[in-house]
């Protein structure tokens, strides 16, 4: 057997902690992707100031090409407003030199301004122009001009490449996202739906009967525990039920004595009786009169025969021969051998699937017929009423399902958890045992089979037995 790991999460702390990961995934993306739109926000503020310096750079070139044609003072001015006007924008885009990262860009520009501003000092000073500083003029504008450009399509093209980089973050982390969350709720269905899959079918074949232990799985989870609980549970229930069938054993053992002793009592205080009476009488006693008490001693004999013969069929294990059998013959069988002691006004309705084979033991099922039919018609108390045998498949539990319905008086609730018990009965003198229904519970349990009682008084009584349809061991 292997210890329990050291680091051993169970399912919640698992749960807890893949949220956790998938929680920090989704802040530091998200995060990521603030930073992102921040500095888009700012690029924005940072081209439309380039595209300012860029209009204010075209004027001041205009006035530039207006004083080289006309010579005015105007112009010369206009040209200095302008060129303030780019210092001041200058100045205002400085800070972006760090948190944008264009320090070179705007060192560049600031130069090629710088070197223009001289050259333009040259002529405000300059009291007769020279072609050449003419010349310088017009190429430090136009260098001025080319750079101011270049920064402002670099700025945008690096605009489109930081958005088109979020488009795909975007997708990318949706994708992530969904694959997270199918593998955490992969693990939760796996971890405690398997399980818990598992534990339900455990119970079900609990209620056919079957005690085994469920298997432990090899982690160390919740998942452990309730199954180390249930497998508890089931051992506590084995032994239970144990003690219980042992209880019961010694409760039907006691039933059984006192309904032997009481029932052997009758006949024999009648033989007892008679035989006296014989006895007293015999001389005088007419012929006749002695062959009735004879044949009445005959009659009591014969009934403790009957008790006795029914206690050895309830209590010996007599070999049971299950073969397939057609229960709609057995049951039409089963009738034909009363009808002649049926009272005319009881109907009975026969509604068996034709084809319906079952594996039994035939001559058995006949005496479980028999004895719940002759229920039914002694629960009959005017003589008068039906009775419904109806029979049907439950493919889903390899079962046939036979209801005995009939319209007699009913069972009152306090009998009801008695009946199956041997020598209960409600038959006064000499008309039952009350060992049937506890023979036909006891040849249904052999054929791995149940019955069950429902029971209205004054209504009737509907009685229900289930018997699988495949013979797992003929025993
Ligand atoms: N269909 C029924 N309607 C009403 N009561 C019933 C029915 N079947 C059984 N019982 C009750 O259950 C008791 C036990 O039935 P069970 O067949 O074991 O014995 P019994 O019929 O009394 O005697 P035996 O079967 O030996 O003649 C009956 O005495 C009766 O009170
Ligand atoms: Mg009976």
């Amino acid at each position: 057997m292997t210890g329990k790991p050291r680091i051993a999460l169970n399912i919640r702390q698992k749960v807890v902690l893949s949220f956790a990961i998938y929680a920090l995934v989704v802040i530091c993306i998200g995060y990521y992707s603030y930073t992102n739109l921040e500095r888009i926000g700012q690029k924005l503020v940072f081209l439309e100031k380039l595209n300012e310096l860029s209009s204010a750079a075209l004027e001041m070139r205009r006035y530039e090409k207006n004083y080289l044609l006309y010579r005015s003072p105007e112009a010369i001015e206009e040209m200095a407003a302008y060129m303030n006007l780019m210092e001041e924008i200058i100045r205002e885009i400085s800070p972006f030199a760090k948190t944008l990262r264009v320090g070179k860009l705007l060192e560049k520009l600031q130069a090629d301004f710088m070197d223009y501003k001289a050259e333009a000092m040259h002529i405000d000073t300059a009291s007769t122009l020279s072609e050449e500083t003419l010349e310088g003029l017009r190429i430090q504008g136009k260098k001025l001009i080319y750079s101011i450009e270049t920064a402002v399509a670099e700025q945008r093209s690096k605009l489109f490449s930081i958005i088109r980089f979020l488009k795909t973050q975007l997708l990318v982390v949706l994708g992530v996202a969904v694959f997270i969350g199918v593998f955490i709720a992969n693990m939760i269905a796996v971890k405690v739906i398997r399980p818990l899959k598992e534990i339900e079918k455990a119970t079900l074949s609990i209620a056919e009967g079957n005690m085994e232990q469920l298997p432990l799985p090899k982690t160390y989870d919740e998942t452990r525990s309730v199954i180390e609980a249930f497998n508890t549970m089931l051992r506590e229930l084995d032994m239970r039920q144990d003690e219980l069938i042992q209880a019961k054993k010694l409760s039907s053992l006691g039933i059984l004595t006192s309904g032997v002793a009481h029932q052997l009592n009758n006949p024999l205080n009648n033989i007892s009786t008679t035989a006296q009476i014989i006895l007293m009488d015999l001389d005088e006693m007419p012929k006749e009169s002695l062959r009735s008490m004879i044949a009445n001693i005959e009659t009591e004999v014969r009934r403790a025969q009957d008790i006795v013969k029914g206690l050895l069929e309830f209590s010996r294990a007599k070999h049971f021969s299950i073969a397939p059998t057609d229960l709609k013959s057995l049951i039409d069988k089963t009738i034909r051998l009363i009808a002649s002691d049926l009272p005319p006004q009881i109907e009975i309705s026969v509604d068996v699937p034709k084809d319906l084979i079952i594996p039994m033991d035939a001559q058995r099922m006949e005496q479980v017929l028999l004895n719940m039919i002759t229920n039914s018609v002694q629960a009959m108390e005017t003589a008068r009423g039906k009775i419904e045998i109806i029979a049907v498949t439950d493919p889903e539990n390899d079962k046939a399902v036979i209801k005995i319905r009939d319209t007699g008086k009913g069972i009152p609730k306090e009998y009801i958890g008695r009946i199956f018990d041997p020598f209960f009965t409600t038959k006064g003198g000499s008309s039952g045992t009350g060992l049937g229904l506890s023979i036909a519970y006891g040849i249904i349990k052999k054929h791995r089979g149940s019955i069950e009682v429902a029971s209205e008084v004054g209504k009737g009584t509907e009685f229900t037995i289930r018997l699988p349809l495949i013979n797992k061991e003929a025993s």
